[in-house]
């Protein structure tokens, strides 16, 4: 099976295509499954009881949509990540199984009658609680990986890095330019350097002004940054 699924992803790369699948295709189910949730309740709590069709119809289209989201976030973790049984993959796998029975159950019962019943605004309501959860298990695959290492000595750092650095600076490289990575720039040889590069970067960092980030809170980011981020691999001083 992996063989199929590796040829058809050489295929779509050949076609300039060459990220994850169902990265795109999750968007479907997730926004019409907040959709179901919010008219469902709308038409509950208003007098816009028509809106309940309007929520069935979204659950409706989320559910035919779910099959292929599923089938290629099993593809592409076969690919991707060779099949790893990550603690992340598995919760989503689970979860998954969840979100197709609940979306089920709520077409089976969906719309009798005019208005949301109990049990439906329950089940749109578990529908949404469950994606929350798919979403937030994703996330932790995709940037996962990426977080900076977590510092007990200087968390006023981490926060501030988190915040600011580690969209471009991840592991202390550079996503932007990879030959100039944090890493081993000579301007974390001193704070004074330091501020002067945050506060005039060559574009295209960003400049982080006082207001943005002030000395203290540089200094803050300094340490962190020299004594974490720049730290060996594998040497662990917390
Ligand atoms: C939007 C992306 C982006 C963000 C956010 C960003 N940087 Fe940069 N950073 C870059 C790029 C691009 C370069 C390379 C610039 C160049 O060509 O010299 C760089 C270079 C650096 C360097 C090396 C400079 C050198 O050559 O000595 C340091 C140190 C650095 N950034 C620190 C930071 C810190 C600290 C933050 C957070 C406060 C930050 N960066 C946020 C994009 C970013």
């Amino acid at each position: 099976m992996d063989l199929w699924i590796n040829t058809f992803y050489s295929m779509v790369n050949s076609l300039g295509f060459p990220d994850p699948i169902h990265a795109i295709l999750v968007h479907i189910p997730m926004g019409l499954t907040i959709g179901a949730f919010c008219f469902a309740w709308i038409s509950a709590l208003s007098s816009w009881k028509r809106l309940a069709v309007t929520a069935y119809h979204c659950i409706t289209l989320s559910l035919v949509f779910l099959l292929p989201v599923i089938i290629f976030g099993f593809a592409d973790w076969r690919h991707f990540y060779l099949g790893a049984w990550l603690t992340p993959i598995k919760i989503k796998m689970v979860l998954a199984v969840i979100l197709l029975f609940l979306s089920f159950v709520t077409f089976l019962l969906g719309f009798k009658g005019k208005k949301s019943s109990r049990i439906t605004l329950a089940l749109y309501t578990f529908c949404l609680i469950t994606i929350i959860c798919l979403g937030w298990y994703g996330a932790r695959i995709v940037y996962g990986e990426q977080m900076p290492p977590h510092s007990n000595k200087y968390p006023i750092g981490e926060k501030i890095f988190i915040a600011n650095c580690n969209i471009c600076h991840a592991n202390g490289g550079n996503k932007i330019s990879p030959q100039n990575p944090l890493r081993s720039s000579d301007n974390l040889n001193n704070l004074k350097a330091f501020i002067s590069l945050i506060r005039h970067p060559v574009k295209p960092m960003p400049t982080f002004t006082a207001s943005r980030i002030s000395d203290q809170e540089a200094k803050e980011l300094y340490d962190y940054i020299v004594n974490e981020v720049n730290r060996p691999w594998g040497t662990d001083n917390n």
